[in-house]
Order: C-alpha cells, then sequence, then structure tokens
C-alpha cells in the first residue's frame, strides 16, 4: 500500500489533502472523516470584529464561482473559546488562518493565536492591507517581507504564508516570505473578478468585485505554484480549482509538498476524502511507493526548461 504521508516544513501529515480556508465548516463532520485528513484550515479570523461585505456575497461564474465574503470576525476571543474547540476534537493537526489591516495587526493576532493545541499558522496576507491603499499585503515583496517578518518576530510556530495570484511578481513575492521566515506557501488565494446583471445592470456582487475560485483557475494557481516552487525551498501548498484526485497530482507534480481544497467541496462534501482514495488508487496503479516523491517530478525538456526558468526570473 502506498505510503500517502507528506512533510510541510517540520510537519508529518498523515496525506497530503486539506480544505482551503473558508470553504469548510466544522458540520462538514456529518459527510467526512475528518480524522482522516491531512490538515483542518479553519476560516480567517481577523482580530477586529467585522460585519463581512455588503450582500450577495457569492455569485455563479463559468467553471467556478465569485465571492465577496468579506471575512466576517468576532474577534480573536470569540474565536478561541467558540470556533476552534470542535476541530480540536479530531486527530488532526488544525491550522488556523489569520487575516488582519496592518503588519502589527497581524503579529499580535499570530502571537495570541500560538497556542500549543494549534499546529500551524497560515497568514492569509491575501488580505487588504491598510497601510498601503489596501492593496494586498502579497501583492508586493516589501509588504510580504514586512508582515511576515513582523509575525515571525512573534512566533515559533509553523508559518504557513497563503499569496495571491493577483501579482505579477510571484517568484520575487515567494522570495521575500521565505527570507522573512515562513516555513510555507500556500498558493494561493482567489483571483480578482466581476459580473453583471444585464437586466439590473448592476454587479452581481454587493461588493462589485470579488475572488473568482473553482476549476476556472486551475490552470493559474498551478502556473503560480510551480512558479513558487522553483522560486524558493521551502514546501509549497497548492491551492487553486482542484476538484479530484488527478488535480491533486498535477498540483504535486508541479511542485506542491501538499494541496488545499475550497470550492468543490461545496458541491460535494465528500470530496476531500475522494481526492484522498484517488491518490492512493494512482500510487498504487503507478507504482509510486511514496507520494511525496512526486513533488515536483513534471518532464520538462531540458534547454525548454533552463528556457523558460530564465524567462521566470526575469518576469517575477
Ligand atoms: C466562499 C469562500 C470563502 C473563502 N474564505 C477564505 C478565507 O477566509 N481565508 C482565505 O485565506 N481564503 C478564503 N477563500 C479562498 C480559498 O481558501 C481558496 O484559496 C480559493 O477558493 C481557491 O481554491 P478553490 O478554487 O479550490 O476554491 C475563500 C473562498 C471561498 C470560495
Amino acid at each position: 500500500m502506498a505510503n500517502l504521508t507528506v512533510r510541510v516544513g517540520n510537519m508529518v501529515l498523515r496525506n497530503p489533502v486539506m480544505p482551503a480556508s473558508g470553504c469548510f465548516a466544522i458540520e462538514y463532520q456529518e459527510a467526512l472523516d475528518l480524522s482522516r485528513l491531512g490538515a483542518l484550515v479553519v476560516k480567517s479570523v481577523s482580530p477586529k470584529s467585522r460585519a463581512g461585505n455588503p450582500t450577495p456575497r457569492i455569485c455563479d461564474a463559468y467553471s467556478g464561482m465569485l465571492n465577496s465574503i468579506g471575512i466576517p470576525s468576532k474577534g480573536m476571543e470569540h474565536y478561541r473559546k467558540n470556533v476552534l474547540p470542535p476541530y480540536l476534537k479530531f486527530d488532526t493537526p488544525v491550522v488556523v488562518s489569520i487575516s488582519a489591516d496592518t503588519a502589527d495587526e497581524f503579529a499580535a493576532a499570530c502571537e495570541q493565536i500560538s497556542l500549543p493545541e494549534v499546529a500551524a499558522i497560515e497568514a492569509n496576507i491575501s488580505c487588504p492591507n491598510l497601510e498601503a491603499d489596501g492593496i494586498a499585503f502579497a501583492m508586493q515583496a516589501d509588504t510580504t517581507f514586512k508582515a511576515v517578518s513582523a509575525i515571525r518576530r512573534r512566533t515559533h510556530h509553523p508559518l504557513w504564508v497563503k499569496l495571491t495570484p493577483n501579482a505579477s511578481h510571484i517568484a520575487a513575492i515567494a522570495h521575500a516570505a521565505e527570507d522573512a521566515g515562513a516555513d510555507a506557501i500556500v498558493m494561493g488565494n482567489t483571483v480578482l473578478g466581476m459580473s453583471i446583471d444585464v437586466r439590473t445592470r448592476k454587479p452581481k456582487l454587493g461588493n462589485v468585485m470579488g475572488g473568482l475560485s473553482g476549476p476556472a483557475i486551475k490552470p493559474i494557481a498551478l502556473r503560480f505554484t510551480h512558479q513558487c516552487y522553483r522560486a524558493v525551498h521551502i514546501p509549497i501548498i497548492g491551492c487553486g480549482g482542484i476538484q479530484n484526485a488527478e488535480d491533486a497530482i498535477e498540483f504535486m507534480l508541479a511542485g506542491a509538498s501538499a494541496v488545499q481544497v475550497g470550492t468543490a467541496s461545496f458541491r460535494d462534501p465528500g470530496t476531500l476524502q475522494k481526492i484522498i482514495d484517488g491518490l492512493e488508487d494512482y500510487c498504487n496503479d503507478m507504482g509510486v511507493a511514496n507520494i511525496r516523491t512526486l513533488t515536483g517530478q513534471v518532464k520538462l525538456d531540458h534547454q525548454l526548461s533552463d528556457r523558460w526558468l530564465r524567462f521566470a526570473q526575469q518576469s517575477g
């Protein structure tokens, strides 16, 4: 039987499959055995209480969906007492996702949530930075470095940093996260999009724009995952449009050590389990003894890959 365990920094996960933040709730335990997942990533929490964005907050898109939920939050204390405990009942590492408005706020929140029962912190730095006119931290290398190093100074917990595909210089941004002390990169969040109702002529989202997720963004997320893999030495967790085991394997071949699955679980809450089973079948069929050996094993023509690498470095 294939060995599905993978390493993300100094953490060993029983398999590479976990939910993406915000696309999973404790109620999924009715559809899945949460003790079989690689990790449990919880919806982002922000230190400040927030109501979230104006409604409507989601709408359909071809091969995906748009959302502008806006991270509603009742603050860290409420989160620690009420949201986190049900996830801790399972024999699965719990990853807390933090979102904040400034680098200092990020650092303070990450310090506060560095509890022994929390296995890792995921810093969702794809959110707006209020010190930079609301441009997401992860859209620039300098603001990425500032936020991640501020967090790193305040916690010894494993630190995963979630980047955004709405950035052009991804290699430089991934480098900045690594240099600032990230233990892993999650690549990545949603792609900024918009949709208009042609009868009312109004945007379909109350916030006008929102994040596109689902199969529509898979090739984009896969490309970013591969670019990050080539740019840094820390592990990459691939995310974006994964719906089945084959998609997950594509991300591993592109360079991911593990994967997160978001939108696909809305359609079928049993998706994560089906992906784990599919990975096992793939490994058994293909004679892969250890799934972790797939990471980065996409076969590239040598000359093409060198040329591509130069291009990737120039463009980011
Ligand atoms: C409804 C919804 C809510 C989300 N909430 C969060 C969140 O709180 N924090 C975060 O880092 N990402 C959030 N995301 C982004 C997902 O974690 C994931 O990065 C993105 O959807 C791409 O993966 P997918 O195509 O598999 O859904 C959210 C996505 C959706 C669709």
